[in-house]
């Protein structure tokens, strides 16, 4: 079986119900499950006995321990993190908690499991850690793409605290011998997002008649991938990935987040016009722009589909669509994850807006 941190999360809940609908192999699932994490992510496991949740803390050494004696994974694969960057602005505090202590933690967890396995088990194990392509900072308009090599300069809170876990994950390699893989991925969007990210805010901001706040002037790049893509990178990585290396995971698919916007208005435009006649791009405010706004990333995902055979499936049109019809599809999901501390949260981040 494997174990999987934050789980109940974006991403690492689309990855466990790719994992389970493709394979037997159980699944432990780890997640503290902080406002980000929500069970009904998983609603479709519910009595499945090959998806273990535990509810808890990576930086539990006790209970990381006691899972692994328990349940004796063959890998560890931690999503677990804070990844709001609008929010480790606000509070930086818990993004060195769990990204940083965290993340160093269960490396400890992990090396102590590892170090006593029989020699079998020993050299099949791995840890993989899923990261960003924020570590690697902003790049100039003509720049190319991130490479694994680019310098390492993180700009927000958040991605020098996700950058620190990667200098943690290599170190633990370096020095302990433990075999770790890193993966640097770029945006992901899809099904499960929770709605203080640009694409499902954008979704359901429209949808509920209100502004579509766009920081600055709207012309910040980013790479976007579908999140079923990010996760089959993963899978990929987890079987074949050289030990101690990094692979960038990207969709080749750089685009402003003016053209985003306008895109999912004119797909809402489409499947759910409004009921006024008006086009939902009407509904786009710019707002001030957030503090140290990286201007541009892009991804080289050359290694990784010239080693192991990668490559996204989805293209951004398919993927958006799909999206866009997830949340249509899904208003009983975004309900619920709009409790009270996400009201209080867009309450305190567009205030001036
Ligand atoms: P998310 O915020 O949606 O989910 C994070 C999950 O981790 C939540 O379920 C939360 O409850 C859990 N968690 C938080 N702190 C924890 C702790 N201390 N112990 C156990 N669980 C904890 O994040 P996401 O967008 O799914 O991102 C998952 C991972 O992928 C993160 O490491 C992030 O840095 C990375 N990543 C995200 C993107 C993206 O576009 N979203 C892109 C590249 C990499
Ligand atoms: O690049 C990978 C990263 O992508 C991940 O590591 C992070 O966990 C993930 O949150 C994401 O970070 P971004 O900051 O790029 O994503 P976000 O959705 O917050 O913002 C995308 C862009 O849209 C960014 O340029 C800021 C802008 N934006 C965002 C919000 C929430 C707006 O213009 N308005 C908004 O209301």
């Amino acid at each position: 079986m494997i174990l999987v941190t934050g789980g109940a999360g974006f991403i690492g809940a689309n990855f466990v119900l790719d994992w389970l609908a493709g394979s037997d192999e159980p699944v432990v699932n780890l997640d503290k499950l902080t406002y980000a994490g929500n069970l009904h992510n998983l609603d479709g496991l519910k009595g499945d006995a090959r998806h273990i949740f535990v509810q808890g803390d990576i930086g539990d050494s006790a209970l990381v321990e006691r899972l692994l004696a328990e349940h004796r994974p063959r890998a560890i694969v931690n999503f677990a993190a804070e990844s709001h960057v609008d929010r480790s602005i606000h509070g930086p505090e818990d993004f060195i908690h769990t990204n940083v202590v965290g993340t160093f933690r269960l490396l400890e967890a992990a090396r102590h499991y590892w170090s006593a396995l029989p020699a079998t088990e020993k050299e099949a194990f791995r840890f993989l850690h899923v990261s960003t392509d924020e570590v690697y900072g902003t790049l100039a308009p003509a720049a190319p793409a991130f490479t694994e090599d680019h310098r390492v300069e993180p700009n927000s809170p958040y991605s020098a605290s996700k950058a620190a876990s990667d200098h943690l994950v290599r170190a633990w390699h370096h020095t302990y011998g433990l075999p770790v893989l890193t993966t640097n991925c770029s945006n992901n969007y899809g099904p499960l997002h929770f709605p203080e990210k640009l694409i499902p805010l954008m979704i359901v901001n429209a949808l509920a008649g209100k502004g579509l706040p766009v920081y600055g002037d709207g012309m910040q790049i980013r790479d976007w991938l579908y999140v079923r893509d990010h996760c089959s990178a993963i899978r990929r990585v987890l079987e074949a990935g050289r030990l101690g290396e990094t692979y960038n995971v990207g969709g080749w698919n750089e685009k402003p987040n003016i053209d985003i916007v306008k895109t999912i208005c004119a797909l809402l435009d489409e499947l759910r016009p409004r009921a006024d006649g008006e086009k939902y791009a009407s509904q786009v405010i710019y707002v001030k722009d957030r503090p140290g706004h990286d201007r541009r990333y892009a991804i080289d995902a050359r290694k990784i589909e010239r080693e192991l055979g990668w490559k996204p499936a989805e293209t951004f049109d398919t993927g958006i669509r799909k999206t866009v019809q997830w949340y249509l599809d899904n208003p009983d999901w975004v309900a619920n994850v709009q409790s009270g501390a996400y009201r209080d949260w867009v309450a305190k981040q567009y205030e001036a807006a």
